[in-house]
């Protein structure tokens, strides 16, 4: 492709997009239809040996690629969380690729690295954290730094924080070894962590110890308050900017890249003392120019229109909570603060496990599920960037209809002892294939679920494994499944 190639082809692609985003509501369904390996029946095993025209490529976008994505910008898409997005974001990325840099060092680009710092100054100010994580505090060690993804902020974290453990022990036993000392380390967490605390103190070889949250799923202490030596939050979920974009700060930046500091000689460079290195910050030494499309996010939008943004969802969150609240037959299983709501028909796990098959097999909504301690909750995020006051309604009128109908069936197979029979069976047509659908694998691909294990589930309900709002995934055994 030739520059004058790309220019009509990148003008095409922006005007594709445009028209995606602008038609996605009214002409795609918000969850993929697709069925396992569908792509490898429309693709060549082999690579191309000759080059392909681009309009050949770009005409397989529609056929091929499309069928096989779920629309997280769509409107009626209230799973997981928000996945940032913004037109400036996406030409934030597009610039970034463009210029095509590596900024491993501060030298092998500077913008790269100073614009990182001074963006997460704003963005520190702008969150109110305190003044220690700012980089541009007189005399300050704090500093901010973007990661790829809040699991590696947790895993450089824990890292940071086992060597400067294993430093502090050697001061007493100085001829014991690091290996010695590892073992009589404990992390500790909330039992509501998200499951990637226990990935890194996995990697760390860690011990972890989890807490009890109290009754609204916080974890309470003013030691933790105390002692917190860094901060991490993903504006690619809730700030109009595109993955990837961890961003996170920590109170003494030279302790905190003590464990991680190497500095092979084609790696030096005379300001070492004047300017952040972001090498010493993570685990890869080349980084992305992702300054750039978090610096267009937050000049584009002002503070102003971001926070106008997320106490719009806040607000609608609020909207669904009260139509929850208002309607008997369920209730709210959250402090709903921010944009999701966790909710449930009072009735047993079963029958809301129904509940939400049956709303994202109807292709109306796309929902997921999850547990709070035994019970099982249906999770309603606030997602699209310009979600209304109708589309919270639209859902809730869906919800209710579907609802109306699993409580009017499970009631009559209830009174004739069918409840199992009924439950999956209703309005599930045969599928392709002309077997007859099984409970089982229906409510597995439609509630986004798999089947664990007796002792897998036992494991994820008790105290010793943690979970967190997007990843838990439990078919509910029946005889787990008292009158929950
Ligand atoms: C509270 C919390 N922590 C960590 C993560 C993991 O984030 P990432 O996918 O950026 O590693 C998530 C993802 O949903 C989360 O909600």
């Amino acid at each position: 492709m030739n520059t004058d190639e790309f220019r009509q082809a990148g003008k095409e692609m922006v005007d594709y997009i445009c028209d995606y985003m602008e038609t996605l509501a009214v002409k795609r369904r918000v969850t993929s239809a697709v069925k396992p390996g569908y792509l490898k029946n429309m693709i060549p095993e082999e690579a191309p040996e000759r080059p392909e025209p681009w309009d050949n490529i770009m005409s397989d976008i529609e056929a091929k690629i499309m069928p096989g994505i779920t629309h997280w910008q769509h409107p009626r898409f209230h799973a997981y969380f928000p996945s940032g997005n913004s037109y400036p974001s996406i030409l934030g990325d597009l610039l970034s690729d463009g210029v095509g840099i590596i900024g491993f060092s501060w030298a092998s680009s500077p913008v790269c690295q100073e614009l990182e710092t001074i963006v997460l100054d704003w963005l520190g100010k702008a969150i109110g954290l305190p003044d220690e994580f700012l980089s541009c505090t007189q005399g300050g060690k704090g500093g901010g730094v973007m990661q790829g993804s809040a699991s590696e902020c947790i895993l450089v974290n824990m890292l940071a924080a086992r060597a400067e453990a294993i430093k502090r022990l050697k001061k007493d036993e100085p001829k014991a070894e690091d290996g010695h000392l590892l073992a009589r380390l404990v992390a500790y967490c909330s039992q509501e962590a998200h499951s990637c605390v226990e990935k890194a103190a996995k990697i760390c070889m860690v011990k972890l110890r989890i807490i009890e949250p109290d009754e609204k799923s916080s974890l309470r202490g003013e030691q933790l308050r105390q002692y917190a030596s860094s901060f991490n939050t993903n504006p690619n979920k809730w700030l109009l900017t595109n993955f990837d974009c961890s961003t996170m700060w920590v109170r003494d930046r030279f302790k905190f890249t003590e464990a991680m500091v190497v500095d092979p000689i084609y790696l030096q460079h005379n300001h070492d003392s004047q300017v952040i290195d972001y090498r010493h910050w993570g685990i890869p030494l080349s980084r992305r120019f992702r300054a750039l499309k978090l610096w267009f996010v937050i000049r584009s939008y002002g503070l102003e229109g971001l926070r106008e943004y997320i106490r719009n969802h806040c607000r609608l969150a609020k909207k669904f909570e009260s139509y929850v609240r208002d309607d008997r037959r369920f209730e709210v299983c959250n402090d709903v603060k921010l944009g999701l709501v966790c909710f449930r028909l009072k009735r047993n796990n079963k029958i809301n496990q129904e509940l939400l098959v049956r709303i994202n097999y109807s292709e109306k909504l796309f929902i997921i599920p999850s547990l709070i301690g035994k019970k099982y909750i249906l999770r309603f995020c606030v997602v699209a960037e310009r979600a209304t006051e109708e589309d919270i309604k639209y859902a809730w009128d869906v919800i209710t209809s579907i609802a109306a109908e699993v409580l009017e069936e499970s009631e009559r197979a209830e009174k004739a002892n069918k409840l199992p029979e009924i439950l999956g069976a209703a309005k599930v047509p045969p599928t392709a294939a002309g077997d007859k659908p099984l409970f089982q694998h229906i409510s597995q691909q439609f509630s986004f679920t798999k089947s664990l294990s007796r002792d897998v589930y036992q494991r994820y309900i008790s105290k010793k494994s943690l979970h967190d709002g997007v990843s838990p995934i439990v078919v509910v055994d029946e005889e787990e499944d008292q009158e929950n």
